[in-house]
């Protein structure tokens, strides 16, 4: 089983989206997928077509709740999801001070079944605040989607720098295993030239696959459908779907 944490604390940089299509490219591949939406915007949970996911997994994070209660199947093969909710605004004043806070979510993930799922995916909110801190604590994998308009190395020096600190403190094992250039509109120099720069800074720690601006990406959120199903023909399903190859072809080489 591999777990990511999807982060970027920028707003807007492809986090859901990445996590939500992803997802449904690696279950069209046959693998077993546990999406975690930790995000009280909950965007990926409506995604999937849940507009309220309740107070479940608020419990599990500060009322010992157990995630196998609230996991829901999805209408897309291979996927399951545990959805979030407005309730999750309050997790980090409900945690704060509380001894251990950081590392609820890796404790809840390892009560799961081993071998019932081959990813999870965990699509962290635009902060670096308790959650994100959760995921990163649980994951063993780190994804950075990076909206491929504005380079904004600044914020991602910020982001690894955290990352580091998460990896001396609370999770050895952490490592990054790929930005992921979104957004990307190949018909401006700007956008390719983003692109380069970030490969030039990070090197093979950039996937090669990147995801090109589509506008049925951007339309599928209305329809309750990743893209995979919405537009099965779309270049936003066939980046997604290279890039589930790129993922699990890693997987070979680690
Ligand atoms: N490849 C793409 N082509 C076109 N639009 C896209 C693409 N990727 C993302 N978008 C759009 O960009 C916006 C932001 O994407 P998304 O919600 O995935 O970002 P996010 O990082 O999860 O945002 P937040 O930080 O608010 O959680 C959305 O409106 C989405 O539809
Ligand atoms: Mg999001």
């Amino acid at each position: 089983m591999r777990t990511f944490a999807i982060v970027n604390q920028k707003g807007g940089s492809g986090k859901t989206t990445t996590a939500v299509n992803l997802a449904a490219a690696l279950g069209e591949r046959d693998q077993r997928v546990l999406l975690i939406d930790l995000d009280p915007q909950a965007s990926a949970s409506s995604w999937y077509g849940i507009s309220d996911g309740g107070r479940g997994l608020l419990d599990v994070f500060v009322d010992n709740g157990n995630l196998l209660d609230v996991f829901t199947t999805t209408q897309i093969d291979g996927v399951d999801l545990i959805p979030s909710s407005a309730w999750m605004v309050g997790v980090d004043k409900a945690l704060a001070g509380e001894v251990g806070a950081e590392t609820i979510l890796r404790q809840r993930l390892e009560t799961l079944p081993a071998g019932r799922w081959d990813y999870i995916l965990l699509d962290c909110p635009p902060a670096l605040g308790i959650l994100t801190i959760n995921a990163l604590a649980a994951a063993r994998e780190v994804v950075v989607p990076v909206e491929a308009h504005v380079l904004a190395l600044n914020g991602l020096a910020q982001l690894l720098q955290t990352v580091d600190v998460v990896k001396e403190r609370l999770n050895g094992a952490l490592q990054i295993t790929g930005i992921l250039p979104c957004r990307v509109d190949l018909r401006t120099r700007h956008a390719r030239e983003v692109v380069q720069q970030l490969r030039d800074h990070f090197g093979n720690v950039v996937y090669n696959v990147y995801i090109r601006e589509n506008v049925r990406i951007a339309e599928c959120p209305s329809f309750a459908l990743p893209i995979t199903a919405y537009s099965p023909s779309s270049a936003g399903a066939e980046d997604y779907r290279a890039l589930a190859e790129e993922v699990i072809h890693q997987e070979g080489s680690r």
